[in-house]
């Protein structure tokens, strides 16, 4: 890792660290509770501190490992190995930084070959990362295999206003979870393909244990309806999930099994 600019910005307290690293140890299993706001703006930060605190980041609140491993090809989301020197080639004329950045807040301007495009915003709900965190997210991507040159200008000042924490934005359904408990474990067969929480289901889809942590209600809504026209996510087998619960489950099932899934982080 290299890193010749000294950034100079963000009132980077202890306590972030502190706040932080506390929850590190709970991968894969991701802690619950989200952890504290992370703020830089308005003191000095290093570049070192800065991709710790992206690291942690990466690690905790903003859900990544539940879909990406760093150095672990076979997940439903590319290797981010060696990201920070291959994103300056990925896109001609755009630089590694700002197509992290764009990776970021907008994932689907440009979707990595041989993966479907449903990684969610990250300023956004449920991953809801404030501009504070999505600077050193990509201060710590650039450091895998690149050069730290991001700062927090570089960071539109529009990133994670209104998604707050997640929580405020948070979508309510109108249906009953216990009762679209008993969809997916009765009616809907969903556990003939999927596990979720103590629901022991098989592994032939995606254990569904924290969807509603990485993905949003959207897509979840979607994917019950027209899971191919979804995209069929990474190294799972396509058009296995079946394509008629739309007309299979009654509304009144379905908005109870999207409760239940909404349930699910
Ligand atoms: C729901 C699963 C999911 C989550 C959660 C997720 N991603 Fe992704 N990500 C993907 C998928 C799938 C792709 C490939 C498709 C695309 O390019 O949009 C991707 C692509 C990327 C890329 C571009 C990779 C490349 O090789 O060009 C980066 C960078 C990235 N993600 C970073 C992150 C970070 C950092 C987080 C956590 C804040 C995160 N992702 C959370 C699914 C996810
Ligand atoms: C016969 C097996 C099967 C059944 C039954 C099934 N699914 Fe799936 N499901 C899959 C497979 C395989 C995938 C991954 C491939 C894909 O995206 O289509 C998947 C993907 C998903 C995803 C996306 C997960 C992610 O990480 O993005 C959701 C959500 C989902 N299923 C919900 C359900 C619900 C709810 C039911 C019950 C109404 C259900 N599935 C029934 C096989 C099944």
């Amino acid at each position: 890792m290299r890193i010749p600019v000294v950034v100079k910005v963000g009132a980077f307290a202890v306590l972030v660290m502190a706040a932080y690293s506390g929850f590190a140890n709970s991968i894969p299993q991701i802690e619950s509770k989200p952890p504290q706001e992370l703020s830089l703006e308005g003191g000095n930060v290093t570049p070192a501190q800065l991709v710790k605190a992206g690291e942690e980041i990466y690690k905790t609140k903003g859900t990544c490992e539940i879909c990406h491993r760093i150095g672990q090809k076979g997940t439903r989301a590319p290797d981010l190995a060696g990201i920070g020197a291959r994103a300056g080639k990925t896109k001609p004329g755009m630089s590694a930084k700002a197509y992290i950045l764009e990776s970021l807040l907008q994932p689907q301007a440009y979707v990595v070959e041989g993966y479907p495009p449903i990684m969610p915003a990250v300023d956004k709900p449920p991953i809801a990362l404030n501009r504070s965190e999505v600077w050193a997210l990509v201060a710590f991507l650039e450091s895998l295999g690149g050069t730290v040159d991001v700062t927090l200008n570089d960071i539109p000042a529009t990133v994670g206003a209104g998604g707050a924490g997640g929580a405020a934005a948070e979508i309510k359904v109108p249906g009953d979870p216990k009762a679209g408990k008993a969809v997916f474990m009765g009616k809907g067969t969903c556990l003939a393909c999927h596990k979720a929480g103590d629901i022991p289901g098989a592994p032939v889809g995606p254990d569904l244990s924290q969807i509603a942590k990485i993905q949003t209600p959207d897509y979840i809504m979607k994917k019950i309806l027209d899971p191919k026209g979804s995209g069929t996510v990474a190294n799972f087998p396509p058009g296995v999930m079946p394509q008629d619960f739309g007309t299979r489950l009654s509304a009144k099932e379905y908005v109870d099994l999207v409760a239940f899934l909404l349930t699910l982080k």
